[in-house]
């Protein structure tokens, strides 16, 4: 089987030899040839330029040997392309506009053609899918629309991100529930072009839904989840969401149609696949700061994760992104230790 065969199969919930691995934020600082081309192009030239974002999503491939590559983008991207301006701060971190919180700004937002206003990321895939063959898996993916809008909204950089979307949640449900859809459906254009371009499996990253209620997830994030993924229509192609600090919504999101949950390091696997009684591979789950201690931490960690699912219908990953300042030899540590436990046949 190959690394992006074993994947398809996890995501799949059958029986592999190996857990497939890849890692959240493994194109990213943490990799030596990032941070120099970094010395050399902002963050959104290296977005915006194929080349250069094949070459950044290659690194993990080749020095990690994940079993996954993931396109070198952001999920900022898609608020530019539905017209917010997209800048970088003065650490060189992306930042949208601030959406005005009204109808009328609401109203302003497009609904883009992405082989015109992201062909660049297309591009970047294209060249991605054909550059690692059927070897490993090439994974697209875009932000879901509660954790988008909590950016368009967010107009104090340095407070929680999802503030100024929650106030909205309360002063105006309506205009929110009306942003969430109109997100829903461009995202869902989106990531089907992606797919088109070449992607294996599309990941949504709800970074900020943990900021909901139970309640308010339900009546707010989860239906403009669903709305994108009927739209999506993926068929074959396996979708993964990926949620933070979202163990009391796992039961909500559970009944969403999609194929993999991914989870962070505070949920117990275990626990997380009795749940899902079998319906769900899972994604997840090491704390990302296991991998800023030693190599036996992570080979430890690794293991534990792994044998909390048995292996069956699990993608091993992390909790949430690579942190910037993991060693390489740790980062290695982690796929060295997933694809050496063996599974029973
Ligand atoms: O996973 C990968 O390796 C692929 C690339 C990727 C990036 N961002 C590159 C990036 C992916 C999948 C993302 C997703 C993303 N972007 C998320 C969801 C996942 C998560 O971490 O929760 C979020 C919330 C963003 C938005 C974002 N991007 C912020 C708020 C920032 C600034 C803060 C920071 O971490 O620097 C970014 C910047 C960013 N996105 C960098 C990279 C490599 C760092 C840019 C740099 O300084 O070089």
């Amino acid at each position: 089987m190959t690394p992006r065969e074993l994947f398809l199969a996890a995501c799949r919930r059958e029986r592999v030899p190996r857990v497939p691995v890849w890692i959240m934020r493994q194109a990213g600082r943490a990799m030596p040839g990032y941070r120099a081309l970094r010395r050399r192009y902002s963050f959104l030239e290296l977005c915006r330029t194929p080349e250069l974002a094949l070459q950044v999503a290659l690194e993990p491939v080749e020095r990690l040997g994940v079993d996954a590559a993931i396109v070198f983008s952001d999920i900022l991207i898609v608020g530019e392309a539905m017209g917010l301006s997209l800048e970088l701060d003065d650490r060189g971190a992306p930042r949208l506009a601030g959406l005005e919180p009204t109808a009328a700004g609401v109203a302003r937002l497009r609904t883009f053609d992405p082989s015109e206003e992201t062909r660049f990321v297309l591009e970047a895939i294209e060249l991605l899918a054909r550059s690692v063959g059927r070897e490993r898996a090439v994974i697209g993916f875009a932000a879901a629309p509660w954790t988008l809008a909590c950016y368009m909204l967010a107009r104090h950089p340095t407070e929680n991100p999802a503030t100024d979307a929650r106030r909205l949640l309360h002063a105006d449900p309506a205009l929110l529930a009306g942003l969430l859809e109109r997100i829903a459906v461009a995202t869902a254009g989106y990531l089907r072009a992606q797919i088109a371009a070449g992607a294996d499996a599309v990941q949504l990253f709800d970074t900020w839904a943990g900021e909901l209620s139970l309640e308010q997830y339900e009546r707010f994030a989860r239906p403009a989840t669903l709305r994108l993924l009927e739209e999506l229509a993926a068929g074959p192609v396996p979708v993964i969401l990926f949620a933070r600090g979202a163990a009391h919504l796992l039961a909500a999101m559970a009944g969403l149609p999609v194929t993999v949950l991914s989870v962070d390091w505070r949920v117990d696997l275990g626990t997380a696949q009795g749940l899902l009684g079998g319906t769900r591979a899972l994604q997840g789950n090491v704390d990302p700061c296991a991998l800023l201690a030693t190599v036996d931490a992570v080979d430890q960690a690794v293991r534990n994760a792994i044998g909390r699912t048995g292996g069956r219908g699990h993608i091993l990953n992390l909790g949430h992104g690579l942190h910037p300042d993991t060693p390489l030899e740790n980062a290695q540590a982690f796929v060295r230790a997933a694809h050496a436990v063996t599974l029973e046949p």
